[in-house]
């Protein structure tokens, strides 16, 4: 079946969702990826690959690092950024968001960054725009948020770079984590050979296991001799009902503590995609230790959103 993300000579027009690209891709925005994380240390932090172009970001979500991630990496691209403030935007008079991105469009924007409550809002656009336009999606609902797992590919990549050889634990509200899904689908893409979920069975999809992972309901077994610890907040957000006896219940069985991180390698990295509630999913000793990447993260965000970006401006359509 045609991936809608590519073009017809299976280039990337659009990155929806990491499920169903194929390796070679994920490994093509790393490893351009790669080549911009110098960018941001020079000191004409610029390339010139967008000029001309206009990325428009769009977030009828919240967002610290996603959306000022994607307006660095659009502007060092040399890109001119256009953020459009949902809040006081036209929608509150109840314009649909496809005609949002028709005015916009008419305005020549090239590029559209969409974070949407709602699962499938980035592939509705997608299958809407002009051929020349290209839609990235920065988190729909609890569906994907590929550049976050992308990012932490990369994040890995640095810190651990033997994929094939690698145990990964992921911790918490899976249920709910469009992060979770994009990482579960980039790691086995990449051909990690163990990826493990730990969470209470509340907090868990039903047949997670089809997913390529193993399941642990206790955090001391699961940790136990990984390389990675990834770990999630719980997205109340996006809960229905009472899913935990309470926050502080949660952060016994299922915070990181230094205790528990010392089952997992001792070079064993710490990574959370933010925003982190401290003492809910993970202790402040832990979230600023020795062990974590988190803040690094988000500065390999902008490399990866480089990359990204760059590569659906190169893509045929263009
Ligand atoms: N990781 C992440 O998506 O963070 P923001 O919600 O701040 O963008």
């Amino acid at each position: 079946m045609h991936n809608p993300q590519l073009n017809k000579d299976g280039k990337l027009k659009h990155l929806l969702s990491i499920e169903g690209l194929p390796r070679a891709i994920l490994n093509q925005i790393l490893d351009t990826a790669e080549s911009f994380t110098g960018v941001s240390e020079r000191e004409v932090k610029k390339v010139p690959l967008l000029r001309g172009k206009t990325v428009c970001n769009i977030f009828f979500e919240n967002s610290t690092r996603t959306r000022t991630t994607f307006e660095i990496a659009a502007k060092r691209l040399s890109a001119d950024v256009l953020n459009l403030n949902v809040s006081t935007s036209s929608q509150s008079k109840g314009e649909t968001i496809l005609d949002t991105v028709d005015n916009l469009t008419a305005m020549h924007a090239d590029m559209f960054v969409v974070r949407h409550s709602q699962s499938g809002a980035a592939h509705l656009i997608a299958r809407h725009v002009a051929p020349h336009v290209h839609v990235v999606n920065a988190g729909d609902g609890r569906h994907a948020h590929p550049t976050q797992g992308l990012l932490d590919m990369f994040t890995i990549r640095r810190y651990k770079p033997d994929m094939h050889n690698l145990r990964v634990a992921i911790i918490g509200d899976v249920l709910h984590s469009r992060v979770a899904r994009s990482e579960i689908h980039a790691l086995t893409t990449l051909g990690v050979p163990e990826v493990r979920v730990i969470a209470p069975k509340t907090l868990l999809p039903q047949d997670v296991e089809k997913l390529g992972v193993q399941v642990y309901h206790d955090m001391r077994a699961g940790l136990k001799d990984v390389d990675v610890v990834m770990m999630l907040r719980l997205q109340n957000e996006r809960m229905s009902g009472s899913l935990l006896p309470s926050a502080q219940e949660y952060f016994k069985c299922f915070g990181l503590t230094q205790e528990k991180l010392a089952l997992a390698k001792p070079d064993a990295i710490v990574m959370h995609p933010g925003p982190m509630n401290r003492g809910v999913e993970i202790d402040s000793a832990v979230a600023d230790g020795m062990q974590s990447v988190i803040l690094p993260q988000v500065t390999y965000g902008i490399a990866v959103r480089m990359a990204v970006m760059s590569i659906l401006a190169g893509s045929n359509d263009a």
